[in-house]
């Protein structure tokens, strides 16, 4: 039988001082929630999170897995509680993970399961530089556990002790129930721990040990500033995953990649580039510095920025050029064309070896609609071009600079829509009077 996981996430994350539930703040890119299931989904067969009453939005995101309703915040151990109606009778070893828990890898809750051939009850912990205030993980001359004291209840001596309670914690279904049942509230914080299970199975006679884990992969998130160095861990874990599969990164410190963000072999990514969701980019293509791209496609051989912006729905056909400051938004740039300065391409699809001069818009909304703009392969749109959508410039076309385009414009055909130059010799600037 396949172990089952309960991951706890109703707490209202009060030191994170936000309207949103804790685990819905995003870490590279998804909600750390979504980082705990990921680890987990392999593991365990079966997953319920427990949210509280109001929390709609982290429903959503935990779909398709079970949830149950904390009504009131109690503590760990009542939220655990809740989740017994779904799992009180799984036949196999059920887990406890929090949600503000995310870095947690799918290795280390592998070498959990794994010790509950030597004990009866299993938890992670750690031992941070900084112990703060998790709670400590008491155990016995023989390295077993006997209790987890909370830093709230603890005394000094107990403070002192530096292996810590990462919040993880494992056994058999009907076990772990019946700890959890005869939890009380009698403690500093009047709340249920779900870290009392350990003296409750210690009082039966229970072998209870603790795997121990870095504090990288365990750190817990109660603010702001912990959400921030778990971003720097996630982020760091991303850069090394890129560059061992072939990137180059001149400044890795200085990219900011995105959960799913997918990098070719022979990419380079020069500094300060940011991926949001949703970006590949293929083999020998080159990001260069300061551009920021979210759902769309790179591919081969391209070459995007310096000060490059790609909107979702992009894609940079092999070997095109996305020169400085140049945004494209839902528009297919064709294979070897070149949009090198200063445009906005926004709805948009332009044909192979197009040249898009520099200033060029197309002019896509109308205040109501969004309306496509059409440019031929081969095509040659002059410099500082507006291109008034919906609108059609044929292959090869040639449009001159300065032109307001509003009508169709046929294959190999030259367009030029701008006011006449007038010279009125002698009437040039005379300087000031007097
Ligand atoms: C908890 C542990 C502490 C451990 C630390 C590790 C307890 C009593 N303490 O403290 O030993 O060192 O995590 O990070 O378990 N939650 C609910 N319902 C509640 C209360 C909390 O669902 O009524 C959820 C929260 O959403 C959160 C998780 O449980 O995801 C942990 O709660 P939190 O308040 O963050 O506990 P810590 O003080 O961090
Ligand atoms: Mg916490």
């Amino acid at each position: 039988m396949s172990a089952a996981a309960i991951i706890l996430a109703a707490g209202l994350g009060t030191r994170m001082r936000s309207t949103r539930p804790k685990v819905m703040h995003p870490l590279a890119g998804r909600p750390m929630i979504r980082h705990l299931l990921a680890a987990c989904q392999p593991r365990f067969g079966r997953i319920v999170v427990v949210v509280g009453p109001d929390m709609p939005e982290l429903e959503a995101a935990v779909a398709p897995h079970d949830v149950a309703v904390q009504r009131e915040r109690l503590g760990t151990g009542h939220a655990a509680l809740q989740a017994m109606s779904q799992l009180g009778g799984h036949a196999g070893d059920v887990a406890v993970l929090y949600g503000d828990n995310p870095l947690v890898t799918e290795a280390t809750l592998g070498r959990l399961l794994a010790a509950r051939g030597e004990a009866d009850l299993v938890l992670l912990a750690m031992r941070p530089a900084d112990p703060g205030r998790y709670g400590r993980v008491v155990t016995a001359a023989d390295g077993m556990v006997e209790r987890i004291v909370e830093w709230a209840d603890a005394d000094d001596g107990e403070r002192a002790i530096g292996l810590c309670n990462a919040g993880v914690v494992c056994a058999a279904s009907a076990d772990l129930f019946r700890w959890l049942s005869a939890v009380t509230n009698d403690n500093a914080k009047g709340e249920y721990y779900l870290t009392d299970v350990v003296a409750l199975a210690r009082a039966e006679g229970m072998r209870v040990r603790a795997v121990e884990a870095p504090e990288t992969e365990l750190r817990g998130i109660n603010s702001r500033a912990e959400l921030a160095a778990a971003e720097a861990e996630l982020q760091s874990r991303l850069r090394l995953a890129a560059m061992d599969a072939g990137v180059t990164m001149t400044a890795p410190e200085t990219v900011f990649l995105c959960h799913d963000t997918r990098l070719g072999p022979d990419v380079v990514v020069e500094p300060h580039v940011v991926f949001g969701p949703g970006v590949t980019v293929e083999e020998g293509a080159v990001i260069r510095a300061f551009s920021h791209l979210e759902g769309c496609a790179v591919k081969r051989e391209a070459i995007i920025g310096p000060y490059a912006r790609l909107r979702p729905g992009t894609v940079v056909e092999a070997r095109a050029h996305v020169g400085n400051f140049v945004e494209l938004k839902a528009t297919t740039l064709g294979e070897g064309a070149k949009a090198n300065h200063l445009a906005y391409l926004g709805d948009a699809s332009i044909g192979a070896g197009a040249n898009i001069g520099a200033g060029t818009i197309t002019c896509n909304y109308d205040g109501v609609h969004k309306h496509r703009t059409d440019i031929g392969g081969g095509a040659f749109i002059g410099s500082n071009t507006a291109l008034v959508a919906p609108v059609k410039v044929g292959a090869r076309a040639l449009v001159g600079a300065g032109s307001v385009i509003t009508r169709d414009v046929p294959d190999d055909a030259l367009a030029i829509a701008r006011g006449q130059q007038s010279v009125k010799p002698g009437r040039g600037f005379k300087g000031k009077k007097g």
